[in-house]
């Protein structure tokens, strides 16, 4: 998983490289490159983060990588670009080339010498032994013998142009005036031209300083709508916050509420299915959770929640089912790779993502666009209850098509989704009294969270939030077990964070609260009932929401927590280490 771009105009390639790079530090940071064709290609690449690039030669024509590795460690040698044997040919990659081994063993037997590592390297010399004074010949011969998921650009030292292909992995293309870009996210250029292309897999595209064209990987030319992209690159900076993830979570009253106004204008939800398959993987995984509780409360049918790397391994199942995949990114390996078999399985297929005319968006039948705007901080927070809305919405509108709720409560529950935005923004003014409990909790080794019914899956965020970022460990509990084995680990001092929403289990919640309490944990309750107070060492109150709607409210609560712990601990917050933003390998 990693971030490439290209670059080919008038500017600087070397400011137009970086300070993409720079925007695309979050799909991995553990190494990067840049190449720019300067009297033959010049290369500065390393381990490390891009300030560490120490670029002293510029041109017009280059391309960049940033890496999360994936085959061979982080060192500078593994770094991308990589190049041919006679350092004429660079290219850079995002993905698995799954055949590397069998190619390399070809080239090698016809004398090409192997620098790194990586599985990308065979590219670069495989355009080499296919090159004939075209590289957009070469490159069209040399992409058919590739197996895997890639985003792949390459350069020639001779030649004024970048070759481009994308299969499984993410590629846009930035139209400018006698420039053009090639990325894999739009934030990388879009400080300079919002017009882009989303390429399909099985696109190649070439760029020249005056045009821009895609074909197939057979070589006809395809048609391709160029998009006007409506967010700023503001957006995509962290407008004054001290990291991207506080920003975001400030920006999920907007999050929720532009999903909402999208989802409003739309009546095509008929759909026939008796059961639901909710398929995602981490913080999605609990968006799924939430919506099985929501969706077997209004429509009365069986949901099953399955982790994507799960899903994708289990046997085939005859089933009337509709498939639902959450995923922020819309590139995750795993949940499309369990799109894929539920196609197979003929099941109904639908999906929730951000990203516009991202992977899943192919490999489904109807489409669900959450509208949080892009999110860059590691640990997915706007993304996250953007989809509880669209979960929200997708269900009650189910309900109401069914006959299972009457016209007035349909109204009820559309008035209480539309009334989310301003409840999240009262719980966000919560801040300075969270920031004392994380003052307390970012001094202790383990921490518990607990709840019941629909906020189960809000205790399992808020511990996942807490571990990825702070690095204590946390775990989450269905109250109702803390009997079968997590209540020996409660001592004196532990904290345990207590979800008590006024719904049918509140009295059990008490319960489950006066348990630990007993045995001396520190306990933060995180409820809108002052009686709560009386049961806890610490109580931070939520406002109120119809119980149904209460995960909204919890979260926040949560994020902000685990924020605020890291952020005391000196964490990096928006890049955790060994996480990614988007797992685009299994
Ligand atoms: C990574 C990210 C998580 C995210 C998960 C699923 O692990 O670090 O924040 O929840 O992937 O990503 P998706 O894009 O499929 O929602």
């Amino acid at each position: 998983m990693c971030g490439i771009i290209g670059y080919i105009g008038f500017r600087s390639a070397r400011e137009v490289l970086l300070r993409g790079l720079k925007r695309l530090e979050y799909r991995g940071y553990d190494s990067a490159g840049v190449a720019i064709v300067n009297e033959g290609i010049k290369i500065e690449k390393r381990r490390g983060y891009i300030e560490k690039l120490k670029v002293n030669f510029d041109g017009t024509l280059g391309i960049g990588h940033t890496r999360w590795a994936t085959h061979g460690v982080p060192e500078d040698r593994n770094a991308h670009p990589l190049t041919d044997c006679h350092g004429k040919i660079a290219i850079v990659h995002n993905g698995i080339i799954e055949n590397h081994m069998e190619l390399k063993n070809e080239l090698a037997e016809k004398g090409h010498k192997f620098l790194s590592d990586t599985d990308s390297e065979v590219i670069a010399h495989l355009l080499e032994e296919l090159y004939e004074g075209d590289l957009k010949k070469a490159f069209f011969r040399m992409i058919k013998k590739l197996k895997g998921s890639f985003a792949i650009a390459a350069i020639h030292a001779d030649e004024r142009r970048i070759m481009a292909a994308k299969m499984e992995s993410p590629l846009v293309v930035g139209i400018g005036d006698h420039e053009n870009f090639i990325a894999s996210d739009i934030p990388a250029f879009l400080e300079y031209t919002n017009r882009v292309m989303v390429l399909k897999d099985g696109e190649i595209c070439e760029l020249t300083d005056d045009f821009v064209r895609i074909y197939d990987f057979e070589g006809n030319k395809r048609d391709k709508k160029v998009k006007k992209v409506e967010w700023s690159i503001e957006n995509a900076e962290k407008s004054g916050y001290e990291h991207f993830m506080l920003k975001e979570i400030f920006e999920q009253p907007r999050a929720v509420d532009e999903t909402l106004h999208s989802l409003f204008s739309r009546n095509d939800m008929n759909f026939d299915f008796s059961k639901v398959i909710i398929v995602a993987c981490g913080t999605s995984y609990h968006a799924g959770l939430v919506g099985k509780y929501i969706m077997e409360e209004l429509l009365h049918i069986p949901v099953e929640v399955y982790y994507a790397s799960e899903y994708r391994y289990r046997p085939n199942v005859r089933d009337n089912a509709l498939a639902l995949f959450i995923t922020q990114s819309g590139e995750t390996a795993d949940t499309l790779g369990a799109a894929k078999k539920a196609r197979e399985e003929g099941l109904l297929t639908m999906a929730i993502t951000n990203v516009l005319g991202s992977s899943i968006t192919n490999y489904v039948e109807y489409v669900l666009y959450t509208h949080a705007g892009p999110e860059i901080g590691v640990a997915a927070t706007k993304t996250f209850t953007a989809q509880l809305a669209s979960l929200y919405y997708f269900a009650i509108q189910q309900a109401k098509i069914r006959g299972m709720i009457g016209m007035r409560r349909y109204r009820e529950l559309i008035n209480g989704l539309r009334k989310i935005p301003y409840k999240i923004e009262n719980t966000l003014v919560r801040e300075r009294r969270i920031i004392k409990e994380a003052e307390k909790i970012s001094k202790k080794r383990d921490i518990f969270f607990i709840a019941r019914s629909i906020n189960y899956p809000i205790a399992l965020e808020g511990a996942l939030k807490m571990k990825e970022i702070s690095y204590i460990h946390a775990e989450g509990y269905p109250a109702g077990e803390l009997k079968h084995g997590p209540l020996a680990l409660i001592s004196s001092g532990v904290p345990v964070i207590a979800l008590a929403p006024l719904d049918r289990t509140y009295e059990k919640m008490l319960s489950n609260i006066k348990e630990v309490a007993a045995r001396g944990a520190y306990v933060i309750g995180i409820s809108s009932q002052d009686e709560v107070e009386k049961y806890v060492n610490s109580w931070i109150k939520v406002p109120d929401v119809e119980p149904i709607f209460s995960p909204f409210v919890n979260v926040v609560v949560l994020q902000l927590l685990a924020y605020h712990t890291a952020r005391i601990l000196g964490r990096e917050i928006d890049k955790p280490r060994n996480l990614a933003k988007s797992v685009t390998v299994e």
